[in-house]
């Protein structure tokens, strides 16, 4: 058992004097290429972290708590901004499509750094997700599971996120990358096998604090929505580079950040089938530069990591996630990062930035429910 799913175990039975029935546990994830396409049936290629949350559960009082914040809510109610607007959301979600979610009680304990662009959100939804599945045998799968708790995010928390995080939450494997059809919602594994490759992901929070809901992601979806509307498709999906003659202004802009990444991603896939690590990480720099210029979600930490990066060898590196701060990656040689970190500390002083904190990920297994 993981560390976390120890400690909501351990909470549980403190909180609740008895042993949980189960305990579902769910990664965040970092998006190695693909951003803001989800939301426009786009392609994308998360890989799961190992950085989790974990929730004991068992059917009981009605009571969740959370050994992160030290506190404990009511599973019933309304969105209350909050950490439980997450598993509240869920058990509202499932019970809107019409599944029974008896009384329940959950601990929850994670690791996921949170408000930074590694989906702490979807892994706590999808933690919920798998556990309520179990125990009250909806008999969901991953796929359907996903849905209701990216229906959850959309209705409940208000946020208008796409597919991607609780895709990747549940569906992602061990050294692979998945990648998501977000029109079809088709989703196939890719290997990736960092550690034998001596590649690391590093992972740098900016420290810039982001929730989603306060930044100007609803935004950016609605001027996509513009575009497609003003190509005369459903979803930027369908336009080509060529449609962009067609557009001008924030909507060209948009636009051609959304089909050129798409682009980008199914050259990413073919990069990873070669192993061509230099391939993919130029790829990268690229889907970085589109995001900082075109579709304007990166901001002036972002933009210096990744030119740092680029200054000592880093075979590629960009934010991930919505942007807006929270976090960026690199892709660079195992015995590289270490200088790098220590470059980035001091230029990121020098320049009056936050502390940055570092994490080396590794793509890890998705959701799961553990006894
Ligand atoms: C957030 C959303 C995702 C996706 C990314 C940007 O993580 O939750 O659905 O849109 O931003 O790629």
């Amino acid at each position: 058992m993981r560390d976390n799913e120890e400690g909501a175990r351990a909470a549980y039975r403190v909180r609740f004097d008895t042993e949980p029935e189960l305990i579902g546990s769910a990664p965040g994830r970092i998006n190695l290429i693909g951003e803001h396409t989800d939301y426009n049936g786009g392609f994308v290629l998360p890989c799961a972290i190992n950085f989790r949350v974990a929730a004991a559960m068992g059917q009981g009082t009605g009571e969740l708590y959370s050994v992160d914040f030290d506190e404990a809510r009511p599973s019933g109610g309304c969105k209350e901004d909050s950490w439980v607007d997450y598993p509240r959301g869920v058990a509202w979600a499932l019970a809107d499509a019409g599944y029974t979610v008896g009384r329940f009680q959950a601990a929850f304990a994670g690791d996921v750094p949170r408000a930074s662009g590694l989906s702490s959100s979807a892994a706590i939804e999808c933690a919920t997700g798998v556990a309520l599945n179990d125990l009250f045998g909806f008999g969901l799968d991953y796929k359907e599971l996903a849905r209701l708790c990216q229906r959850a995010e959309n209705r409940f928390v208000g946020v208008n996120s796409g597919i991607m995080d609780q895709y990747a939450s549940l569906l992602c494997r061990r050294d692979a990358a998945l990648l998501i059809d977000c029109r079809s919602l088709e989703a196939t594994s890719v290997p990736f096998r960092l550690e034998e490759s001596g590649l690391s992901l590093l992972v740098c929070d900016t420290g810039v604090e982001r929730e989603l809901g306060n930044t100007g992601y609803n935004d950016r979806r609605a001027s996509c929505e513009r575009a497609a509307q003003e190509l005369s498709v459903d979803l930027l999906r369908d336009a080509t580079l060529e449609d962009l003659d067609r557009l001008r202004g924030v909507e060209l802009k948009r636009a051609r950040h959304v089909i050129s990444e798409n682009e980008r991603v199914l050259a990413a896939v073919e990069a990873l089938k070669r192993s061509d690590y230099a391939g993919l990480g130029r790829l990268m720099y690229e889907s970085h530069a589109s995001l900082r210029d075109d579709y304007e979600v990166s901001t002036r930490e972002l933009d210096a990591f990744v030119t740092i990066a680029s200054n000592y060898q880093a075979l590629g590196a960009r934010l991930t996630g919505a942007g807006f701060g929270g976090c960026a990656i690199a892709l660079i040689a195992d015995d590289a990062v270490e200088v790098l970190e220590e470059a980035v500390i001091s230029r990121f002083a020098e320049a009056g930035f936050g502390r940055p904190t570092f994490y080396v990920v590794q793509p890890s297994d998705g959701a799961e429910v553990v006894q």
